[in-house]
């Protein structure tokens, strides 16, 4: 007797300092058509405490515990079996919950210290359809490797959406997206890419969850090569210091071939020592030509 009192106590002290932190908050719930959603009071129910759910224009009763006994409102249609009552918080449970379902609930908890209550605005949306992606232009696939880049068109579309957004991404890296509000209409989203990775994904999501799908369908697009992968940026800007090279190591070629005739011609009637040491110069010289040839055939393999 002495032992369940004191029990009793605690819990009234516990509770007691739950109760003065809200007395009327509103709490927003966001989820999809068919999913369960649990609507916590956050309390621990005791021996006679009364914990009180209402809904819809009318603030009708839908759930009631009360003195430990559960009662769910069976007249009330559109909640009809779908319902269900923590035992133990008085949390209010809908399973495979419908559009219908959004609107207000109001909880209301009365015990021996007074009564406290909180609102959750429950919203209800319709389930997100998985994107679609297609290739905008048929004839991307057939791209000749004598072109420079091959370019390739693709459309992520969703069919009739609203409060949507439809992204793009490569990776975790946002490549672009659109926004929908409140209508319900479809989305596209296009996407040009060189060639084709398995990095791309296109999301559709709502603010609390989303739809991916995966690019990884190559008969879209021309794959990726080894090559392209690893050093596509690289190559870009490396062509362009091939070039410059290039261009270099030719104007230098002829200045050093202008030089090399002229110290010839001084060199004549000289003594046979020297000239040979500045034929040795020029044979060097061709050398560093035959290095500049080289470089020349390596970036025509670049371009292609
Ligand atoms: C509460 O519900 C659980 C099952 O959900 C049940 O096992 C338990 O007996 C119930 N407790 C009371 C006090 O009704
Ligand atoms: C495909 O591309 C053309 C022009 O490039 C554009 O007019 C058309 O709307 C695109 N199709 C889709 C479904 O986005
Ligand atoms: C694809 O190729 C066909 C001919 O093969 C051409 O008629 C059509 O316009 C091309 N479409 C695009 C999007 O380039
Ligand atoms: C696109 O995403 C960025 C970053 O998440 C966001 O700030 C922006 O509002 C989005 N734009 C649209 C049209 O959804
Ligand atoms: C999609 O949702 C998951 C969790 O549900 C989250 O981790 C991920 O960041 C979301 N992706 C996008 C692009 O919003």
């Amino acid at each position: 007797m002495i032992h369940s009192a004191s029990f009793f106590c605690l819990c009234f002290l516990l509770s007691n300092g739950v109760f003065s932190a809200d007395t009327d908050e509103l709490k927003s719930v966001s989820v999809t058509e068919g999913d369960s959603v649990t609507l916590n009071t956050d309390v621990q129910i005791q021996q006679d405490d009364q914990i009180l759910w209402m809904f819809g224009p009318q603030m009708s009763r839908i759930a009631e515990i009360h003195r430990q006994s559960i009662y769910i409102d069976a007249t009330n249609t559109i909640f009809e079996k779908i319902l269900q009552m923590d035992n133990q918080t008085g949390s209010l449970i809908i399973r495979n919950i419908r559009t219908e379902h959004t609107g207000l609930y109001k909880l209301t908890i009365i015990n021996t210290r007074g009564s406290s209550y909180k609102r959750f605005s429950v919203t209800v949306y319709a389930p997100l359809p998985i994107p679609v992606i297609t290739s905008n232009s048929s004839n991307c696939s057939s791209s000749s490797s004598g072109s420079s880049v091959s370019s390739c068109s693709l459309v992520c579309s969703v069919l009739d959406v609203s409060h949507v957004t439809l992204s793009w991404y490569k990776g975790n890296r946002l490549l672009s997206n659109i926004s929908v509000s409140d209508l319900s209409i479809s989305l596209s989203l296009l996407l040009d890419i060189e060639c084709l990775d398995d990095s791309y994904s296109c999301v559709v999501a709502y603010s609390f969850t989303n739809q991916t799908t995966h690019l990884k369908n190559t008969d879209l697009c021309q794959p990726c090569s080894d090559w392209e992968k690893s050093s596509r940026h690289f190559n870009i800007s490396a062509a362009l210091i091939v070039l410059m090279l290039v261009f270099i190591a030719v104007v230098a070629g002829l200045m050093y071939h202008r030089n090399c005739k002229q110290s010839e011609k001084e060199v004549k009637g000289q003594e046979e020592e020297v000239l040979y040491i500045d034929a040795e110069f020029c044979a060097h010289r061709v050398q560093s030509m035959d290095v500049v040839s080289a470089e020349q055939t390596v970036y025509s393999t670049v371009k292609t």
